[in-house]
């Protein structure tokens, strides 16, 4: 039957023919921010020590994901991924792996100013950083952090070392920060970031997030194109969540994640280890795969690489934002990673 025969294939493909090639793995549940459209003021209850994967066991599920299943790009991420103390060795293992997949990180950008060097040494190829403000008042109200400063040192300091091209992630909120697109752009096209926004989607932890009070991708590109002219770019999409424009004719760029108004899901080439080793299908996976338990177990390369096929072989053909029957997943974004 050719359906058997796909799903132990050598790649991560899933019943509706996508291939999994983009690894996000999160190293850490905790985070030193506390954004409110994540986190609530007192953290939450983290994943506990023996829960999480240690450095050798990431590096080996890491290495399983290369060598067997076809993984071609490794990102991690967090919770926020600098404040794992393993990282810049875990980082240097996946870049001696063979085939080198291409490795990038997510970060809030605090401390990357003092690690960005170190990274590029290891092998980190480049950065997103998540920035939602120019104003540091409104940074600290949003992060309940008072570190805008260190932000901005941290993008500096990934382009200084060579983590190009340095990406920005920005998440707009009505009434809070939706009147800074244009500003922020500015700022991205005079530093030679690349701004992203991401529409907002449901995986805070509070469940506070509104389809109705949310700012869709529409709204935004309107924003922008209020102030700049904003023109298709030619360059291939591909499984990029990110819809990108020219801003004034070019070069520089402008990207648009509508997660929710237009979803990619068809398109969609991730797979997902969180902290404590569960294989994650989607970001709104309400099933994980446990392959810590298994790997603790003795399970060999070959089984742990078939239990990963066979968790992506059920992975779901949307996330089902606008369904009534749509249901928030258990985990938050924080220990699920971006
Ligand atoms: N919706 C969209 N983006 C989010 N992020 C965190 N929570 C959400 C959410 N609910 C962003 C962060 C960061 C990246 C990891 O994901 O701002 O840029
Ligand atoms: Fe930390 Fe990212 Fe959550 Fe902000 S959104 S609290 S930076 S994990």
């Amino acid at each position: 039957m050719t359906t058997a025969r796909t799903r132990t294939d050598g790649v991560l493909v899933d019943r509706y023919g996508r291939v999994a090639r983009d690894l996000r793995v999160s190293l850490t549940d905790k985070c030193n921010l506390r954004c409110t459209y994540c986190m609530p003021a007192e953290g939450l209850p983290w994943l506990a020590g023996p829960q999480l994967l240690d450095d050798d066991e990431i590096i080996r599920l890491i290495r399983v994901a290369v060598q067997r299943l076809g993984i071609t790009e490794v990102r991690f991420t967090g919770g926020e991924p600098l404040i794992r103390p393993g990282l810049v060795r875990i980082v240097s293992a996946v870049a001696a792996l063979e085939p080198r997949p291409r490795i990038s990180l997510t970060t809030n950008g605090i401390g990357l100013d003092r690690l960005a060097p170190a990274l590029r040494t290891a092998g980190l190829d480049r950065v997103n950083v998540s920035l939602d403000t120019l104003d540091p008042a409104r940074f600290a109200e949003l992060t309940r952090r008072n570190r805008h400063a260190d932000v901005l040192a941290g993008l500096a300091g990934a382009v200084e070392a060579g983590l190009t091209p340095v990406k920005v992630n920005t998440v707009l909120m009505r009434g809070i920060n939706d009147d800074e697109a244009p500003d922020l752009l500015r700022f991205a096209l005079e530093h030679g970031y690349e701004l992203r926004f991401i529409e907002q989607m449901p995986l805070d932890a509070q469940h506070g997030w509104d389809r109705g009070t949310m700012v869709t991708a529409e709204e935004i590109l309107a924003a922008l194109n209020a102030a700049f002219t904003l023109t298709p770019d030619p360059t291939e999409r591909g499984a990029a969540p990110a819809e990108t424009w020219l801003v004034d004719g070019g070069p520089a760029r402008v990207g648009v994640i509508g997660s929710v108004t237009r979803p990619f899901c068809g398109d969609c080439d991730r797979t997902r280890l969180t902290a404590d080793g569960q294989v994650r299908a989607c970001l709104f996976a309400t099933e994980e795969s446990d392959l810590r338990g298994a790997l603790r177990a003795g399970a060999d390369d070959a089984e742990l690489a078939d239990r990963w096929r066979t968790a992506m072989w059920g992975k779901r053909a949307g996330h089902g934002i606008d369904d009534p029957s749509f249901l928030q997943p258990a985990r938050p974004m924080s220990a699920i990673g971006g």
